[in-house]
């Protein structure tokens, strides 16, 4: 893989500009914002509930600020696809709402754990109705009742339930605090800074107290370290390979794929680190590189939560064994991405063996063949990236999730020097 690439924004920073710009008192312009279908979810959400929005125009946007209580009641329940942000942020931010509100989604989203915030939320005193499971349909009406902030310890590090408690907290009376076991992406934190809130650090505590204002901002969003990802990982296990990745997001709390991929012998130089709007950037050149096996150190696994089905297949391609732990999150992502890659990477040949949390993988040999990303974005993207070792043709079924966070993959990743089509497209 070779040349210099961009790919698209950040998907957590992107649903987040949508969120406090609409949310904020004047006109936020936004450039890098992605348009993939998951932050698209989101913009059409707040479009429903009457923010006018122009763009997305090759990643720039002017949102018209509806102020913290301009918000309108959409005509019926809000379709939010395969966005699992989406669905938690707007859960926590719409319980500040005055009108009720319906958030729906497709099969997975519909299947995936949603009592972490809405038992927190019922606490700061909304009641959101979800099917016996605890999954969406979400039925949030606060019938008038006021919120009031609450001090709650995340029990799982969670970025999403972090970010909806902080987004309810700007309505309820008094202080909100979280406390979360490991730091998780703090995208939230940043950006309400941006707009002017005050966000205030206190040990593992994030406190906010509500009643404020935010005032909008202009916005730079970085490209996607999630999506850099794949490229990491293909140009170090492709022979020959010098690739550089262009303003991606390097935030401390999403860096794991770095810091793992380094530990087992990857070759990353970050170059012309910089701050842009609050964030971290730099552009990534990455040379091939023989990898070993490694224990993956567990204050990792948050740092690189979204980074796991592409890190299998570095394992794969390690010298010895690789051992992940502490990561049973994996089980309740767009898919059971424990399962799901051990599934795939088993069929290609390769020794993995999933655990409840984890997986132990012995590098070795792939071979080609005909794997399921059952409809996962990442999964299909990552079993792409094991085609540039195998010995034979690798085929992944049910890849149009991958447009949720990473429209244009395809191209992007032939232009680098992948061998790869889309067979929908002949
Ligand atoms: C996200 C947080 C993470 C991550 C997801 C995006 C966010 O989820 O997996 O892709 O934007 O806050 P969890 O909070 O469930 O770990």
């Amino acid at each position: 893989m070779n040349g210099s690439l961009r790919v698209p924004g950040d998907k957590s920073i992107s649903h987040r500009a949508i969120m406090l710009g609409s949310i904020a008192l004047g006109t936020s312009r936004v450039s890098g914002f992605l348009e993939g279908e998951d932050s698209l979810s989101t913009l059409a959400a707040f479009r429903r509930m009457g923010v006018c929005i122009e763009g997305p125009d090759n990643g720039c946007l002017v949102i018209q600020g509806v102020g913290m209580d301009g918000l309108k009641a959409p005509d019926g329940p809000l379709y939010l696809g395969n966005s699992g942000t989406s669905m938690r942020l707007l859960a926590g931010l719409l319980s500040g709402q005055v009108f009720p509100v319906t958030l729906t989604g497709d099969a997975s989203l519909s299947s995936r754990p949603m009592r972490r915030v809405t038992e927190p939320l019922a606490r700061m005193g909304v009641q959101i109705g979800t099917s016996t499971q605890g999954t969406a349909p979400l039925h949030i009406d606060r019938r008038n009742r006021r919120l009031t902030g609450i001090s709650y310890q995340l029990p799982v590090a969670s970025a999403q339930v972090k970010s909806s408690l902080l987004l309810a907290g700007l309505y309820a009376d008094g202080e909100t605090c979280v406390s979360e076991p490991a730091p998780t992406r703090d995208h939230t934190e940043r950006m309400l800074r941006s707009f002017g809130y005050q966000v205030r650090r206190d040990g593992s505590s994030i406190c906010l107290t509500g009643g404020g204002v935010l005032r909008a901002t202009d916005l730079d969003i970085p490209a996607d370290i999630s999506s850099a990802a794949f490229f990491l990982v293909g140009a170090t296990i492709a022979e020959g390979s010098d690739l550089l990745l262009e303003h991606v997001g390097i935030n401390p709390t999403r860096d794991g794929i770095i810091n793992i991929l380094r530990l087992m012998g990857a070759d990353i130089e970050v170059l012309n680190a910089r701050s842009v709007g609050g964030e971290p950037v730099a552009d990534l050149r990455v040379r091939s590189a023989k990898l070993r096996g490694v224990a993956i150190p567990p204050d990792q696994v948050p740092l690189a939560i979204d980074e796991f089905p592409v890190l299998f297949v570095a394992a794969a391609c390690a010298d010895g064994e690789t051992v992940l732990t502490g990561a049973e999150e994996l089980r309740v992502k767009e898919s059971d991405r424990i399962q799901v890659m051990a599934d795939g990477l088993r069929l290609l040949g390769v020794d993995a063996r999933p655990t409840a949390d984890g997986m132990v993988i012995r590098g070795g040999t792939i071979s080609g063949g005909r794997v399921q990303s059952q409809g996962d974005h990442r999964v299909a993207m990552a079993f792409a990236m094991a085609a540039l070792r195998a010995s034979d043709t690798v085929v992944v079924e049910d890849c149009d999730n991958v447009n949720t966070s990473f429209p244009g993959f395809v191209d992007l990743a032939a232009a680098a020097g992948l061998a790869i089509r889309d067979s929908m497209e002949g």
